[in-house]
């Protein structure tokens, strides 16, 4: 090899290039196919050697350059998808009474009297996914993710038999959505099979269904047998449906699977009928099934209806009573959150509930426990419904040992011994320690990385504990510098653990270490509703971080308001009320917070909030309040439809109001309208308005 000094431009350039492509190669072979080609000294040579001749010719440095890579390429294998239409969710109901609100709450919006007919649905217990064709052909699949952004599967989807590759009379973009789950037989075969060969069994057919399906290489997918059932749909060039149940036979022509189950009902009666009877029959059905949705079957009335935040006004899911089982309580222990709530937990007698093991059960707070009268060494009938931590329903007092003692709430912190105070209105009682409890720290940061803040891969639970513990990261900056802090660390064994570089430590090695830091890199670039969940202020969850986001576009908009103590605007958003405005302000009052923010942002880049919906409206971006009783629409209908052109919809008049709609008998509003010069319309005009988008989007 020649020496650096001796080699000429020309074969700088050549050498360069090679090794790019080298390195390239092999970190593919080595991070995607698990197959690497290069040992470990080679690849480090290659790489030293890229530096050294970058040192000596820094201006034939290449933009692909190892030097200049960020971490390694993505672990996780799995490409995003940005869903053009979101992946809502569902809001739950436990009874038919809620049922029966429900339909009276569908009804009121849109000002029907008469009865309204649903299409019925077995709620499927598995993992919804989207897949998108294009003139009939099948393009791309994706797993539901936050919603918003899910992981592309395309090629896991296309080893299930049951979707359908191509299609025919087809509109030209589809997309149809549904859920994939694993029969009972697949999953109790999959399970002995594994167990046979000592490997990880699941805890149930949904976990298995998710296990098989976000599986790195599609092969293995194709081994386990999966199933689906389409409900659903998200992009549509030209929807030629007109009700749910129209939808579902398009669905078979396409040769879709859809549940036999499928029922329309068309009152109430029917209804609980419907729900009574897949009760029933749901310990013969062949999958797992966890209640029933509701959907409204007329695609007109579920327009006017529209969405909430996370979830369609014209659906509910009736979820099935929760699954019991009876247990021990061993013993009861403090648990210290986030924002220094002490949660109560009960360390269980591991039971079976419903096919899932359950070892601990939340006591929710100090009240709860009198109020059951709980104790150590009480026999419990516990309980658990989907995705809820299991709870306690009932103390059988009658099995209460004789030595049985009452808990004592401690009214310091288990965790770091400051006091833990209860206010006069609250249910919890907080550690006052703050960041100085590990506790919360630990919490915070938890927070700060969970899938729908900072989703940093690759820093779970256990590594942020002993990270902490460590004193490598103790708050959400230091996992941006550690990777800096890691490269001018010493490679002494016997220095300070503190100052011992990662990949050196027992458990980690150069591959995870790379990964570990491409992960936290790939999220230096984070989008302001993320940003805004992740500083984990209290009350604030990602509903309302998407609310905030929308509304201030950006950052420093939100953060200039709010460390002013300006609420009018953040209180003028439909969804945000007096408290928890004062416990976002609150978290802005804190020094700490904001000097952490500040560094952070040094580090992190926080994208502008793009408002994806119907740009070109004349709402969208505008403020719009309604005043005084409209004639055609209920309010409710009209803030929706509002809200759908991109508009944002205030309670209140002020300088920042771009419309206001007067309805009939507008009282005050009108006035401070007229008042403040702000352009206002009738009830026709506004639906005129409106009427424009419809055209110019079906043009
Ligand atoms: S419709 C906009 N229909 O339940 C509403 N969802 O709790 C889209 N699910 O995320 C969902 N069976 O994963 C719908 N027949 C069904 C369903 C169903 C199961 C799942 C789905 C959804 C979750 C909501």
């Amino acid at each position: 090899m020649i020496d650096v000094k001796n080699l000429n431009k020309q074969q700088a350039i050549i050498e360069l290039e090679k090794i790019a492509k080298e390195i390239e190669k092999s970190d593919i072979a080595y991070y995607q196919n698990d197959a690497p080609y290069l040992s470990d000294a080679q690849y480090d040579a290659l790489k030293k050697r890229n530096e050294e001749i970058e040192k000596y010719f820094p201006e034939l440095i290449r933009n692909d350059s190892p030097s200049k890579r960020v971490g390694a390429p993505l672990q996780s294998g799995f490409g995003k998808v940005k869903h053009q239409f979101p992946m809502l969710s569902l809001a739950d109901v436990f009874s038919i009474e809620e049922v029966k609100d429900f339909i009276i709450g569908v009804k009121r919006f849109l000002n029907i009297q008469s009865d309204i007919a649903f299409l019925c649905e077995p709620k499927i217990d598995g993992l919804s996914f989207t897949a998108r064709y294009e003139n009939g052909e099948f393009m791309q699949g994706a797993t539901r993710g936050d919603g918003h952004e899910g992981e592309d599967i395309t090629a896991n989807l296309k080893t299930i038999a049951q979707l359908p590759q191509k299609i025919i009379d087809a509109p030209k973009i589809l997309e149809i959505r549904g859920e994939v789950y694993m029969s009972k037989k697949d999953f109790f075969a999959l399970n002995a099979k594994n167990e046979q060969e000592g490997k990880k069994t699941f805890a149930n057919p949904r976990n298995a269904a998710a296990g098989s399906l976000r599986q790195l290489d599609p092969e293995i997918t194709r081994t386990r047998k999966l199933s689906l059932f389409a409900y659903t749909w998200g992009e549509v060039s030209e929807r030629v449906w007109t009700s749910q149940e129209d939808f579902f036979s398009h669905l078979q022509n396409w040769g879709f699977p859809i549940n036999p189950n499928n029922k329309l009902c068309r009152n109430l009666d029917e209804i609980e009928s419907f729900f009574v009877n897949l009760m029933e029959s749901r310990s013969s059905l062949t999958y797992d099934i966890d209640g029933v949705v509701y959907k409204v079957n007329d695609i007109n009335l579920q327009e006017r209806l529209g969405f909430l935040t996370r979830t369609p006004r014209w659906a509910v899911a009736h979820k099935f009573p929760a699954e019991q089982a009876l247990t021990k309580i061993n013993n009861i222990r403090i648990q210290v959150g986030r924002t220094g709530a002490l949660t109560p937990v009960a360390d269980l007698e591991p039971v079976n509930v419903g096919g899932v093991v359950v070892s601990h059960a939340t006591l929710h707070n100090e009240d709860e426990i009198k109020r059951k009268d709980i104790r150590i060494g009480d026999t419990v009938i516990i309980q658990r419904a989907g995705d809820v931590i299991p709870q306690i329903v009932k103390v059988l007092t009658e099995k209460r040992p004789s030595a049985s003692k009452e808990f004592i709430f401690p009214n310091i912190c288990p965790e770091c011994g400051a006091h833990a105070i209860r206010e006069e209105d609250e249910a919890v009682r907080r550690c006052t320690g703050g960041l100085t409890c590990p506790a919360q720290a630990i919490e915070r940061l938890k927070h700060f990385v969970s899938r729908d803040a900072f989703d940093i891969e690759g820093l779970g639970s256990k590594i942020i504990e002993t990270f902490y513990t460590e004193g490598l990261i103790t708050n959400p900056v230091d996992i941006f510098t550690l990777e800096q802090r890691n490269n001018s660390w010493g490679d002494d064994l016997f220095s300070q653990k503190q100052s011992l570089k990662l990949e050196m430590r027992d458990g980690w090695g150069k591959k995870s270490t790379d990964n570990l830091f491409a992960s936290i890199n790939k999220r230096r670039h984070i989008s302001l509703p993320r940003f805004i969940y992740a500083l984990g202020i209290r009350q604030v969850g990602t509903a309302t971080s998407r609310l905030i986001a929308q509304n201030f576009e950006n950052w420093s908009a939100f953060e200039n308001e709010m460390s002013n103590g300006f609420t009018e605007k953040l209180m003028s958003i439909d969804g945000i009320g007096e408290s928890m405005a004062h416990d976002i302000v609150e978290f802005f009052k804190e020094k700490h917070n904001i000097e952490t923010i500040h560094k952070l942002l040094l580090e992190v880049n926080v994208e502008k909030f793009n408002q994806q919906i119907l740009i070109n409206t004349p709402f969208s971006g505008k403020t719009l309040v309604f005043t005084g009783t409209l004639e055609h629409l209920t309010r409710s209908e009209a803030k929706a439809k509002a809200l759908a052109a991109g508009a944002k919809v205030s309670g209140s008049v002020s300088k920042n109001t771009d419309y206001v709609i007067l309805g009939s008998a507008a009282g005050s509003k009108a006035k401070t309208a007229a008042d403040l010069g702000i352009c206002t319309l009738n009830e026709n005009e506004f639906l005129s308005m409106l009427q424009t988008i419809k055209e110019s989007s079906s043009s």
